[in-house]
């Protein structure tokens, strides 16, 4: 679920007792063990089912009041409480009145900030930078923890293709390789060195598995994916999180080949557990366990606790079904008591890791001063610079001159918070960042800096998290909409330069936030023809979630700035952009399709016939179906030439890593970064290959004039897969195509061959 307010329990006193704060014991594993152990010794059956048991801070939450279970010791965690002081009267229940005195861990998504709000995860993705999504995850750490939260739902690291799937917001995109990369990055922002470190939380990597491949791009639908697909596209991200030490896992909602992701036994126990060798906890989706049963899956509410514990779920998120049956199933002896305590182990640990037993309570005055530091507003400014893609500069109109006097901001979105602020806010957080008229208004104080919304956008069909967004104001009329088209026409008229602000609102991406087409919403192309049918210079700032179809604006505005969801710096760097301050360097983490109706598109694809030539340079009749923008693409201030690639030796034998090189100049006249991507291609082999496939990139900062030269290694990893034929990762020998370039389309090739 996403924004919802959080409706206040009343507070019953204040707590004395440890804080948190200073750095809990690194403990060794056999420590940890020994501390689980006898923990588990002194729990009754009843407690231990508790221990599995995720209770929900609202009232609509099945079963009793939290602080009921809890001083029965009938919960391990809450879900969804943001009140440093109520976290502190429920965590003095758990500690002092419940049975084993056990803590609580205190989960809440907190996806891109907690009150300093960084760029969507699909905008810091597209910094092709993981050091930007480390260092912003730390610092929403540090906040989170200062506000008494010890686990996220974070990172979500689901490949997501299909850009009408409204939760592709939340992810890395398209690719499993830039996934992996950024998924890393953010469990290590979030956890810190290691489990317990100070100022950081428990992070989750969700959703296990296949969750982004929804039919249709529909949120909750089914999945159909085949297990090459899975391995090779849909797993890297989370396999790559579980050998960064994530600590927690969480199943996804749907069903995945016909077995719902929650009692699926090969996600949960043969592949996370069995091959990857994870060691945290699995807690279901929301309400995951009790739908096995909506889900033509478990007969009723008992069945479906003992598919999803059988299956691996270790903790029920906030569907009270283990409450319910798992103490009736372990008594008729459908579950042993053994099978309870492994579950419950790797939840205790964690607990113990993070040192809430010696200090289970939150310092209340500290989030005032953590979330005061100014480095933090300058993490989440720098962040928002180097996620911000140009996708368009036509006579280098880009940067524009300060020395502008009139200008003109047009759009819905140019002066909202919540959509510069983006999708997936945390409860009872106020929108607090600077919008597009602000930041210029900043940057350009002797201006005159006109501002007109023109008509509002909004969901045709509202979302079931309405709170955060102005989704329950009362609908313009169209007598109004056609008052506001006119006044921002009449805006733009006056002005020597015109920046439109338009695409999203936040609760047009996220969860149940999928839609059909692609287009901008509401009449905001209308205005963006009518504004540039003016005359004057125009700029496009985009804010949304997901790829847009911006055929007609591609074609026909100048300059376009992809700025993505940019949280609470947004306006900020978005002037700094415009303004020449700082050189866009992003690139785009997903393909850009020409319409809605083409998704899923993706580079990586498996070819048949060659689309060289008319024949078949289209897979559709009625329009071409290359994409708008490629993946990896996006323009500078400046210019780039990649050149000299090489291949370290013709033959590499199957196991050995062979080394690329190629040589980036900056051939411009300011200072810019290029993110140099590295793609393969294997020309024959067990199973057919992809087209292209990235396995390697780098961001650069270039001088003008001044050439580097980037050096990437091919090696097993990068050269084998998961093969459908032979059932296994095999690597062949066999021969690779390898370009170089700066995006998927990259044209500088070599090749090499694979021996034994
Ligand atoms: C449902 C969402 O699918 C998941 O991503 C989220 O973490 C949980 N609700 C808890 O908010």
């Amino acid at each position: 679920m996403c924004v919802m307010r959080w409706a206040a329990v009343g507070v019953l006193g204040l707590v004395v007792g440890t804080i948190a704060g200073a750095a809990a014991p690194v403990l060794s594993e056999a420590e940890v063990a020994a501390r689980v152990e006898a923990l588990l010794g002194r729990m009754s059956l009843d407690e231990k089912i508790g221990q599995l048991t995720q209770v929900g801070a609202f009232d609509f939450f099945p079963g009793p009041k939290p602080a009921e279970v809890i001083r029965k010791g009938g919960a391990g965690s809450v879900l969804w409480l943001n009140d440093r002081k109520q976290f502190n009267v429920l965590q003095k229940i758990a500690v002092e009145e419940s049975p084993s005195k056990i803590p609580l861990l205190f989960g809440l998504d907190v996806i891109h900030g907690y009150q300093t709000i960084f760029p969507v995860p699909l905008a810091m993705a597209s910094s092709w930078d993981p050091s930007v999504a480390e260092r912003a995850q730390a610092v929403a750490a540090k906040e989170a923890r200062a506000a008494g939260i010890n686990w996220t739902f974070g990172p979500m690291v689901d490949i997501a293709r299909d850009a009408r799937w409204g939760r592709i917001v939340e992810g890395a995109g398209e690719d499993p390789f830039l996934g992996a990369a950024m998924a890393v990055a953010q469990v290590r922002g979030f956890q810190g060195p290691y489990l317990g470190a100070p100022d950081h939380v428990v992070a989750c990597a969700k959703h296990f598995a296949g969750y982004g491949a929804a039919d249709g791009g529909r949120d909750y639908d089914p999945v159909y994916l085949p297990e090459g697909r899975l391995r090779n596209v849909y797993f890297p991200p989370f396999e790559a999180a579980v050998k960064a030490g994530v600590g927690t896992f969480m199943s996804a909602y749907m069903d995945l080949n016909d077995v719902p992701a929650s009692g699926n036994r090969f996600l949960l126990h043969d592949v996370l557990r069995g091959e990857w060798g994870f060691q945290g906890f699995v807690v279901s989706d929301a309400f995951a366990v009790a739908n096995l049963v909506i889900q033509g899956f478990a007969r009723d509410g008992r069945d479906a606790a003992f598919r999803a514990l059988s299956a691996g779920v270790n903790m029920d998120m906030a569907s009270n079904t283990y409450a319910q049956h798992l103490p009736g199933l372990v008594k008729d002896g459908a579950l042993k008591a053994a099978d309870i305590d492994a579950a419950v182990r790797p939840i205790l640990a964690i607990k113990v890791r993070l040192g809430l037993f010696e200090q289970p309570y939150t310092d209340e005055s500290k989030l005032a001063q953590v979330v005061a530091l100014p480095e933090h507003r300058r993490e989440a400014r720098l962040a928002a610079q180097r996620s911000m893609v140009l996708l368009r500069n036509e006579g280098r109109l880009l940067p524009l001159a300060k020395s502008v006097k009139n200008m003109a901001v047009i759009g819905p979105l140019a002066n909202s918070k919540e959509a510069t602020e983006g999708s997936w806010m945390v409860f009872d957080h106020t929108p607090a960042a600077v919008t597009v008229v602000e930041g210029i208004r900043a940057k350009l104080p002797g201006a005159t800096v006109e501002y007109a919304p023109g008509p509002e956008i909004r969901r045709d069909i509202p979302s079931p998290f309405e709170g955060l967004t102005d989704a329950k104001k009362a609908a313009q009329t169209p007598e109004q909409a056609e008052a506001a088209v006119k006044t921002a026409v009449a805006t733009a008229r006056g002005a020597d330069v015109v920046v439109m602000v338009l695409g999203e609102n936040a609760d047009m991406a996220g969860e149940a936030a999928s839609r059909a087409s692609l287009d901008l919403p509401g009449r905001q192309e209308e205005l963006l023809k009518a504004v540039v049918a003016l005359g004057k210079p125009v700029v496009l700032v985009l804010l949304n979630g997901r790829p847009l179809s911006i055929v007609w604006a591609a074609e026909n505005v100048p300059a376009i700035l992809e700025a993505w969801e940019p949280g609470s710096e947004g306006g900020n760097a978005i002037a700094d952009i415009l303004f020449g301050d700082v050189n866009p360097g992003g690139k785009l983490p997903v393909t850009f399709p020409r319409k809605g109706s083409h998704a899923p598109l993706y580079y990586a694809r498996n070819l048949t016939h060659s689309p060289e030539g008319p024949r078949y340079s289209s897979r559709y009749w009625d329009g071409p179906t290359t994409p708008l923008y490629p993946f990896g693409y996006g323009l500078s201030y400046t210019t780039f030439s990649i050149a000299n690639l090489k291949v370290a030796v013709p033959q590499v034998k199957v196991g050995s890593p062979v080394a690329v090189t190629a040589d980036v100049t900056n051939t411009g006249s300011v200072a810019g970064d290029e993110v140099v991507q590295l793609y393969i291609h294997q020309k024959a082999g067990s199973d057919s290959r992809p087209l292209r496939e990235l396995k390697g990139f780098e961001r650069l900062t270039l001088k003008p004039g001044e050439t580097k030269t980037v050096t990437f290694s091919l090696g097993p990893t990068e050269l084998s897969y998961w093969s459908t034929k032979v059932g296994k990762r095999v690597q062949d020998a066999d021969a690779f195509d390898v370009w170089v370039g700066a995006d998927s389309s990259a044209t500088l090739h070599a090749d090499f061959v694979v021996v034994r």
